[in-house]
């Protein structure tokens, strides 16, 4: 737990924030209704959603630029409406490649909107955002942020992105809701002091790859008053570390595996 922490909601807080990666991705598919059920589920703080607009403009939680990975059809998101995508099998992906968790209950599953994710969970989570590849859907962080006020969970969700022009985007429409600066580090993760401050001016919090932070870096960003929450880790001793470090919130696939190491909120 940090002094820099944000309070955002009546919602129950765990000491390290857990957060359910593309929901609990590890055990069923990922950006589906199955794997924000079993996040939910499993207590975590947030489930994590990665947002992209379809060709006629609707929000839905898919990671990658095409749907080649994640279901059963191939091609781009943008050029796909979403009659095209939820036509789609976005679940036996799943079965195929992870036996020990695979399930009959995935197969035909369906690409949520965000609209449907929020209609699921209501107050009863809370949503990390992340908007994807921002300047490919111009519109993306104004539809988002008017859905989130339509359902009165403005309280309920923060934003992460890659894009600073994103965050300060929503920064700009938006003072309350928790941003976080994304990094993907490819060599061991430096961050200057400048940029630092820099962040500082328009997000609460970095999120960087666990694999290329250490303590020193822990440290640093802590220091300049910013909350950190690694990506994405998902074994024991790699958790144990990060909680030793004193990150503020951990991505994993794998929300019960993190629950259990923490202390009671
Ligand atoms: O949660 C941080 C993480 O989501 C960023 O990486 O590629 O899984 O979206 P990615
Ligand atoms: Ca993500």
């Amino acid at each position: 737990g940090a002094s820099a922490r944000v309070s955002i909601s009546p919602f129950k807080e765990n000491s390290t924030v857990i957060v359910a990666h593309r929901g609990a991705s590890g055990y069923a598919p990922e950006n589906t209704l199955d794997s924000y059920r079993i996040g939910v589920r499993m207590q975590a703080d947030y489930i994590e959603i990665d947002l992209r607009l379809t060709k006629d403009g609707e929000l839905i939680a898919m990671h990658d630029e095409t749907v080649d990975r994640t279901t059963n059809g191939t091609g781009l998101i943008k050029n796909m409406t979403l009659t095209e995508i939820k036509a789609l099998d976005a679940g036996s992906w799943f079965n195929d490649k992870n036996q020990a968790y695979g399930s009959e209950e995935y197969v035909n599953e369906k690409v949520p909107t965000l609209k449907e994710i929020f209609e699921t969970f209501g107050k009863d989570t809370r949503y990390l955002l992340e908007t994807k590849a921002p300047e490919d859907y111009p519109g993306l962080e104004e539809k988002m942020l008017k859905l989130v006020e339509d359902f009165g969970l403005t309280r309920h969700i923060a934003v992460q992105s890659i894009s600073k022009e994103s965050l300060k985007k929503i920064r700009k429409r938006n003072k309350d809701v928790p941003l976080f600066q994304l990094f993907w580090y490819k060599n061991p993760a430096s961050i200057s002091s400048a940029r630092l401050r820099e962040i500082s001016g328009y997000a609460n919090g970095i999120g960087a790859n666990f694999l290329r932070i250490d303590e020193s870096y822990v440290r640093k960003v802590k220091n300049a008053g910013l909350l950190l929450y690694p990506y994405t880790v998902n074994y024991p001793l790699n958790m144990e570390m990060a909680l030793r470090w004193g990150v503020d919130g951990v991505h994993t696939d794998y929300p019960d595996r993190l629950m259990k190491m923490i202390p009671e909120g």
